[in-house]
């Protein structure tokens, strides 16, 4: 683990980094794996190198996306009351990138006077410096304490919870939709296992609705999402000792029924021969086969209710817009 401290001394954040040789030897395996198999597949954390991350965030703000302002209104407007209700003294937030919406969070933890430590914790070291050498400046005598690492193993390199204090753990963005339903909820209860008595999850899902308005969130007019998938083939070359072309794959965004998702592929416009020397392989992609590199899933409040109750957790609100879009939703361990 490598840690870096902030501030020119003062401790007010520190970076935890197990993105390091150990990880990228088990995260290579995965890949190799993946991108072998009869369909393949790219994890989307390939998708957030520091080009991934600024490409998310022109997304972000995109017509089409509406998910992330919606989810930031619904923060704005329910997290006095949530924090009210659960007396928070620390947030850990998974999955944190520019942690932009984090702040209506530590806003009404400051307004109540609880606010003393945030955890960011993402796959992307550059995106927890940035966001909390920031926060730590916006809000001073906060300790912020990032840790990068893979969700879908590291959680256990988390701090402790607080002895005496109240754990708020946000998972925010729907990025619980880009798991597959057994992985969901194993991440929702591995989740729960970061709360003691009294502590709370919070997330933020998008849901099934108009399928027309879906796709579009995934196929913009300027091409940012096109850009953003396509991206993911320069971050696995570079990681990975690559040789594809980019500009080979066409973005494709495609609702599934069945499955109540978005779907994101890379098509090959031409027959592709992908050496990745690091992972020792050479993958062929014939013309107009793909990759499939994300699955976004939409959810009901049934489903989401289903994995607090597997997980153990006792859910306390469900908000959603007018438009019934998206939903954010707090449930306690009791
Ligand atoms: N929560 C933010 C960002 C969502 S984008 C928002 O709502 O806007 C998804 C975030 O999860 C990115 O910051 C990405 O770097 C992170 N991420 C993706 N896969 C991850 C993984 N396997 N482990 C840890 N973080 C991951
Ligand atoms: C982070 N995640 C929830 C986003 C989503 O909507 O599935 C990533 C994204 N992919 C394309 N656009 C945004």
């Amino acid at each position: 683990m490598k840690a870096n401290h902030g501030e020119m001394g003062v401790r007010s954040w520190r970076l935890d980094c197990h993105v390091v040789a150990g990880d990228h030897d088990v995260a290579a395996g995965d890949l190799r794996r993946s991108l072998t198999a009869s369909t393949p597949t790219i994890s989307p954390r390939w998708f957030y190198d520091d080009a991934g991350c600024a490409l998310f965030e022109r997304i972000t703000n995109l017509p089409e996306y509406y998910q992330t302002r919606t989810e930031q209104r619904l923060l704005d407007a329910r997290m006095d009351a949530v924090v009210e209700a659960i007396r928070p003294t620390e947030l850990v937030e998974i999955g944190s990138g520019s942690a932009t919406k984090t702040r209506a969070i530590l806003g009404a933890m400051s307004r109540a006077g609880d606010l003393h430590r945030y955890i960011p914790f993402d796959i992307s070291p550059g995106a927890i410096t940035q966001s909390a050498s920031a926060l730590a400046v916006s809000y001073p005598g906060l300790r912020v304490h990032g840790v990068a690492g893979d969700f879908s193993r590291q959680l256990g390199k988390i701090p402790r919870r607080p002895a005496g204090g109240t754990r708020l753990v946000a998972f925010l963005g729907s990025t619980l939709g880009n798991l597959e339903p057994a992985q969901r909820r194993s991440m929702v209860r591995r989740l729960a296992r970061l709360l003691g008595p009294g502590d709370a999850l919070l997330m933020g899902t998008d849901l099934a609705h108009d399928t027309a308005v879906l796709v579009n969130a995934y196929n913009d007019a300027l091409g940012v999402t096109a850009e953003f998938n396509r991206n993911i083939i320069r971050h696995v070359n570079r990681a990975f000792g690559g040789d594809a072309d980019p500009d080979a794959f066409v973005h494709v965004a495609r609702w599934n029924t069945r499955a109540s998702r978005i779907e994101m592929h890379l098509r090959a416009s031409r027959a592709v021969d992908w050496n990745l020397l690091g992972l020792d392989i050479r993958v062929h992609v014939p013309e107009g086969r793909t990759i499939r590199t994300e699955i976004s899933c939409k959810f009901t409040s049934g489903e989401v209710a289903a994995l607090y109750a597997d997980a153990g957790l006792t859910p306390i609100s469900w908000d959603e817009d007018a438009l019934g879009r998206y939903a954010i939703s707090v449930a306690i361990k009791d």
